[in-house]
């Protein structure tokens, strides 16, 4: 099968499209032709390995899994002799971050990880992008545990984890402020946020609101400049470590101090997460926001662009 495959950490041009070995399911596992995945922040983090941390769960020195790819959409083409929940021709999405994968026309999954079965009438195409920043945006409000009535600023709201934190933030009852770039404030409007302060024309923490929960869905702000935003109470959350690893410092020491204070949530999905999330999809809560394609002779390219920080939403890339 045609694969993507790195040998080594390193820059996009590391990602080479090779011909390899089709995987065989296990007994628990089920094999899924791929026909749509994503290159995404997890992906171009886990290849590059700039943050050394990386390596503890991909390899130390070199890649232990060299297919990258953790979003798919696809088709279960064969299942292993204990799988009782999947059957062949069953349409199928989901996400992997251990063994990643799906930078190929096919990979596997154990029945019981993060797969479950596409909302009908939904593509290949808009299916595999559900999952990736929606995961990290559904840890993160769930951490600042947002609820109905509570007033949200989410900063960076057009990145992948940014445009699913806006919908969710919604989906739970909260008044959404959103964060971007002149070009973006409309598609946050119709993403429903109530608020959209552009960035390039005020100044984000100069606003006469507070908030329950600050939201920087790209890492780059600091706890120190949005301290003044936040209620008395409130919470603040990025998705970066923060100049010198501060964030990591802060989510130690400020729930200790009392009054506003720092989390810093360890992301985590499960089947449930994304039974959740597909259920947000299949009663219009919830649309991944798709910005480029591209074909899986491209990912080079597909990993420089999503490199430029500058993506909206997702891109995709099609397999099949
Ligand atoms: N290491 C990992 O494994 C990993 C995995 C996932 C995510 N992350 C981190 O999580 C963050 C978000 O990921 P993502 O995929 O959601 O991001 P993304 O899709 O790459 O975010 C791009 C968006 O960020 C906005 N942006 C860029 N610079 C900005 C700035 N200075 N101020 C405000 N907005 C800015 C841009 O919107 P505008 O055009 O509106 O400015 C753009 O639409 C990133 O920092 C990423 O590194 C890390």
């Amino acid at each position: 099968m045609k694969a993507v495959i790195h040998t080594k950490y390193g820059p996009p041009e590391v990602l080479q499209l090779k011909e390899v070995e089709k995987p065989t399911p296990k007994d628990n596992e089920v094999l899924i032709k791929v026909y749509t995945t994503t290159m995404n922040r997890t992906d171009c983090g886990f290849r590059s390995a700039v943050y050394f941390i990386s390596r503890f769960f991909s390899g130390l020195l070199k890649p232990k899994y060299q297919t990258l790819g953790c979003e798919f959409a696809g088709v279960i083409e064969e299942v292993g002799k204990d799988v009782t929940s999947f059957k062949i021709g069953e349409k199928v999405f989901g996400y992997n971050d251990t063994k990643f994968g799906a930078h190929a026309e096919y990979m596997t999954m154990a029945e019981n990880e993060a797969i479950v079965t596409i909302p009908s009438d939904l593509s290949f195409e808009d299916a595999a992008p559900i999952t990736e920043g929606a995961h990290y945006a559904l840890c993160d409000i769930r951490a600042a545990k947002v609820k109905s009535g509570q007033n949200v600023m989410i900063y960076g709201a057009t990145g992948a984890i940014g445009s699913a934190a806006v919908q969710l933030a919604k989906y739970f009852g909260a008044k959404v402020t959103a964060v971007c770039n002149t070009k973006n404030v409309e598609l946050l409007k119709s993403l429903g946020a109530d608020v959209v302060i552009d960035y390039q024309k005020q100044d984000f923490t100069k606003t006469d609101q507070t908030f329950d929960f600050v939201f920087d869905a790209v890492g780059k702000s600091s706890f120190g400049a949005c301290k003044p935003l936040l209620n008395k109470n409130g919470i603040y959350i990025s998705t970066e470590l923060g100049k010198n690893g501060e964030n990591i410092f802060l989510a130690l020491i400020t729930p200790i101090l009392g009054g506003k204070k720092v989390l810093f949530p360890l992301p985590t999905i499960n089947k449930e997460d994304v039974v959740f999330l597909k259920g947000l999809v299949e009663s219009g809560k919830f649309k991944p926001v798709i910005d480029r394609r591209y074909t899986l002779a491209q990912i080079v390219e597909a990993a420089k662009y999503v490199e430029t920080g500058q993506k909206t939403g997702n891109v995709v890339i099609t397999v099949a």
